[in-house]
């Protein structure tokens, strides 16, 4: 398995390819794979998220990896401590590279997964703070009555303190998190729309150079690619921008 990039190698040298994760949403293997194929050689990571993991399972995430590809396996689990722990190890050897846990889940559980994710061969954990799909209006709507940005600060110093190393969270706070938390941090910004693009259920968006340059460290995407006419060239023109936001001349 290739290195899980951290902020240190994916500052502004690291290519656009280790920085771009493409979200296989779809319902069936045949459906995500007929979308690799097109974007073979253009893209290195692919996203399996809950509609593919449950249609496809642990064979896919193999498949994946046998092509050489990496996959970051976005299951968001969220549950008592034991049962994420357990999850965790039913995943560990499928060759993921990446899991998400929900940073909601609260301490005890992400301790619990930081330590099943210590066993050889366990994905690198990633903590998802507020979803990008939530408004401050939808936070108020399960009691939470901060800012969107107040309480992905407070969901990624928890996530932090557990022993997690990396979270999910917009653009619109992904500058603060980086300044609060450091470079050591790896920080995955969905939510990616560049002018034009439906927003469709997200809220919190922006575009993919401007989360580049407010500290993401990886990117993901997916209907801006998988429903474009052309995907490979819609993933082309984001790897382009992803590259210009990273020039360190532009900074
Ligand atoms: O199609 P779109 O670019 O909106 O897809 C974004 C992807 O990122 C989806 O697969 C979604 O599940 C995922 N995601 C998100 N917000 C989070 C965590 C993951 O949109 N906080």
């Amino acid at each position: 398995m290739s290195a899980i990039p951290s902020i240190s190698s994916l500052s502004l040298s690291s290519s656009a390819k280790s920085r771009l994760i493409v979200a296989l949403d779809y319902p069936s293997a045949p459906a995500a794979l007929e979308l690799v194929d097109r974007l073979e050689g253009s893209c290195l990571w692919f996203k399996v998220g809950l509609e593919l993991y449950y249609a496809a399972g642990n064979g896919l995430i193999e498949t994946l990896r046998g092509r050489g590809l990496e996959v970051f396996l976005d299951l968001k689990l969220h549950d008592i401590p034991n049962t994420v722990a357990g999850a965790i190890g039913s995943v560990t050897q499928a060759g993921a590279s990446l899991l998400t846990v929900h940073a909601g889940g609260g301490a005890a559980m992400l301790a619990a997964a930081a330590e099943a994710a210590l066993r050889p061969g366990a994905p690198r954990l990633l903590a998802v703070t507020v979803l990008t799909s939530m408004d401050a209006g939808e936070l108020r709507g399960v009691g939470v009555m901060d800012t969107p940005q107040d309480q992905v600060l407070r969901l990624a110093r928890l996530a932090k303190s557990c022993g997690i190393g990396g979270m999910v969270c917009s653009a619109e706070e992904v500058g603060t998190v980086r300044s609060e938390l450091g470079t050591e941090v790896v920080l995955v910004t969905p939510g990616i729309r560049s002018n034009g693009d439906a927003i469709g259920d997200q809220r919190r968006v922006a575009s993919a150079g401007e989360a580049i340059q407010r500290g993401a460290s990886m990117l993901v995407v997916g209907r801006p690619i998988t429903q474009a006419k052309d995907p490979a060239a819609a993933a082309n023109s984001l790897l382009a921008e992803i590259d210009r936001a990273g020039d360190p001349a532009l900074h």
